[in-house]
């Protein structure tokens, strides 16, 4: 990623390139306004399968070699993407196996774009096809610099090829049937296999399922779709391994364990469209750049593609109002993304996404648009000293996938209605708004160097997962963990013992039985420092052990129990919340036990709408500050002398921000 980083001066500017829609007159004007926005880097190709080879074996070129050359001469290097999301309609005629199988049994059919079973062997024969031509033809041409495989991993497929594939996975993961029948409990039920050909995908729906071969079935999915990623990668690598490799991941995506993904990828890439609607959509998406830095070990991550202003999927889509999308980019780059790219360049005419805004909408380059992007372009030049630095937290929290289908993906648990994302940026938030750097971990990760870590709600978990957080409490570190964590194994099954099996001597309490509330219930809870505050949702009916209580329950059947537990763990501390406090309450007493572990954000203080991150490398820190209030300005102090690279202007001690107004100060170490 050094290679690429200087060859684009610093930061990826540009977006996703699709001349293929366009006539060929249109493509010099669009690398004139190219050049005038400051775009260095297109992703071009992304679903051009169907004009690359118009026939089976029949490949036109012609128009790329063009298009390639073109933005080369024009100094625009490319991220060249293997066409495979977009299967073109004489595939699907000729094979229509490739399709995907949905979960009710019809095939997905053509009319979309990821229209593919990932399992499928005529698929990835066809893929493996078009991804060889690609790469003998444009491998050493001078424009390319990044390989862009395919596009947003993400079908899952109930059909023929996709079972028989799950045979072999688990066949390779059990290595017999009496260990698979072991792990899923096909006792109960009586759903005992003799022979791997009865082993087959779960075709009804997730309600009654057996749990564990669901979890497998996620688990396979991801993996069915990270071999295709695999092999196109392999394939380009054959050619040249000079050149990094990524594909583009999203938002919060349910259906790929990104973790494992990460390892195969030169660098994380993210799609995001944080929704301009919704008042909190930059908290999340902030969670989602810090996930983006931590799944390669805090390397800077791309971001790969974002909105010029409004999309149109949704069934309201808002405008970025001015000074938005600037915010927006420049939080991405705050938080490590080395690049700020866009769908799409060119606003298409037709199609499904006709409505999706570009960096050079409808209306052209005298739009408003189009001058946001290109002063942004202009600022990006201006950041290029940041690209590559890195940052550093003392806190992190873990958000793991396992986790996360152990929650959502089967019912059958004390309750059904858990949302894995929403209780992480519950988590998440009180420690966004005042200001602490967070790094997210997996369940594998190592948790060196951290002092605290924030454990929301890990349902399931795997043993050696469970010992690296009770051996992070023992040598000093403080976690804070939520109810229904390490309720069940690897293979979803209910450790003995005692709730909450994993975590029962971490916690230091014994949990009876799980009570969840009823809709209208409410409890209060009365802390020991004199507090109250109201809790609903959840009740663990919990017995101390070694811990002890920091609030109880002031009313209802549990009056006097633990709510929110204490315990002393080794040289370490633990505290545990057994309810759904209610959220102002929660986040104070996050605060307070961050506060009381040592860790302080130098931004103590400073409004909690003032988003506030540090970069840095051995020379200098830059310290991004970034008012996401549009009513009001307001000084944040920086605590040094220093240069905004913005503005150019020396900053001492002080920084004043516009409404929606940003800052990126430049302060020498040491
Ligand atoms: C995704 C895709 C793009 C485009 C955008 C906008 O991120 O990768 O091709 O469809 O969504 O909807």
């Amino acid at each position: 990623m050094e290679a690429f980083r200087r060859r684009v001066g610093g930061f990826a500017f540009g977006g996703d390139y699709n001349p293929e829609q366009w006539d060929r007159t249109v493509w010099k004007e669009d690398v004139r306004l190219m050049r005038q926005a400051g775009v260095n880097t297109v992703s071009l190709g992304v679903f051009a399968w169907a004009s690359l080879e118009p026939e089976p074996g029949r490949y036109d070129f012609g128009w790329l070699d063009e298009v390639m050359d073109l933005l080369h001469d024009n100094g625009i290097s490319v991220n060249l993407a293997t066409p495979t999301a977009a299967p073109p309609v004489w595939l699907t005629h000729l094979h229509p196996e490739v399709f995907p199988i949905r979960e009710d049994g019809q095939p997905f059919g053509f009319g979309n774009r990821l229209h593919y079973d990932p399992s499928s062997p005529v698929y990835r024969e066809y893929a493996a096809r078009i991804t060889t031509k690609l790469a003998e033809r444009y491998s050493f041409h001078p424009a390319l610099a990044m390989w862009h495989i395919s596009n947003e991993y993400g079908p899952t497929s109930y059909g023929e090829a996709a079972s028989v594939n799950f045979r072999h996975w688990l066949r390779r993961k059990y290595g017999s049937l009496d260990a698979l029948n072991e792990a899923w409990t096909t006792r109960f039920w009586g759903q005992v296999y003799t022979d791997w050909e009865q082993v087959d995908v779960p075709h009804i729906p997730r309600t009654w399922m057996n749990p564990t071969r669901r979890l497998d079935f996620k688990r396979f999915t991801s993996d069915a779709l990270l071999e295709c990623y695999i092999a196109e990668r392999d394939i380009v690598r054959s050619f040249r391994d000079d050149i990094p490799v990524m594909t583009n991941f999203m938002r919060f995506f349910r259906h790929a364990d990104y973790w494992k993904w990460a390892r195969e990828e030169d660098a994380a890439a993210l799609d995001i469209y944080p929704n301009p609607a919704e008042a909190h959509s930059h908290v999340s998406a902030a969670f989602n750049y810090d996930l983006f830095r931590s799944l390669k070990g805090g390397q800077p991550w791309m971001l790969m593609e974002q909105a010029a202003s409004a999309v149109s999927q949704w069934k309201l889509n808002i405008v970025k109002e001015p000074g938005r999308m600037r915010l927006g980019s420049l939080q991405a780059v705050s938080r490590a993304a080395d690049s700020v790219m866009y769908f799409q360049w060119r606003a298409a005419r037709g199609g499904q996404e006709r409505f999706h805004s570009a960096m050079l909408p409808h209306s052209g380059p005298e739009s408003r648009t189009f001058k946001e992007v290109t002063d942004l372009g202009r600022e990006m030049k201006l950041l290029a000293p940041v690209a590559g630095t890195r940052s550093s937290a003392d806190i992190a929290i873990l958000f793991d996938w396992d986790g996360w289908w152990g929650l959502e993906e089967v019912f059958g648990l004390p309750r059904n209605d858990w949302s894995y994302t929403e209780t992480v940026m519950r988590h998440y938030t009180p420690l966004w708004e005042r200001h602490h750097a967070v790094d997210v971990v997996s369940a594998s990760s190592s948790l060196d160097g951290y002092k605290v870590l924030v454990v929301p709600n890990a349902y399931l978990i795997d043993d050696a997962g469970a010992a690296r957080i009770e051996a992070f409490a023992r040598d000093g570190g403080t976690v804070i963990m939520s109810f229904f964590s390490g309720v069940v194994d690897a293979d979803n099954r209910v450790r003995p013992d005692g709730y909450p099996g994993a975590f029962r001597r971490l916690i230091g309490a014994k949990i009876d039985e799980y009570w969840p509330a009823r809709p209208d219930e409410s409890f209060t809870v009365a802390f020991a420092d004199g507090r109250r505050a109201t809790s609903t949702w959840w009740r663990d009916d919990l017995h101390l052990e070694s811990g002890t209580a920091l609030a109880t329950y002031a009313d209802g059947l549990l009056a006097g129990r633990a709510a929110v537990v204490e315990n002393r763990f080794g040289a370490g501390r633990v505290v545990y919340f057994a309810t759904l406090l209610e959220q102002e309450a929660f986040d104070e007493t996050v605060a307070r036990v961050v506060a009381e572990s040592g860790v302080r954000s130098r931004f103590e203080g400073v409004p909690a709408h003032v988003e506030c991150s540090v970069r840095g490398d051995a020379s200098h820190e830059y310290v991004f500050l970034l008012n996401h209030s549009a009513e009001s300005g307001v000084s944040v102090p920086v605590g040094g002398e220093g240069t905004d690279l913005l503005t150019g202007r020396p900053v001492s001690g002080e920084v004043s921000l516009d409404p929606l107004g940003a800052a990126v100060v430049q302060l020498a170490r040491g």
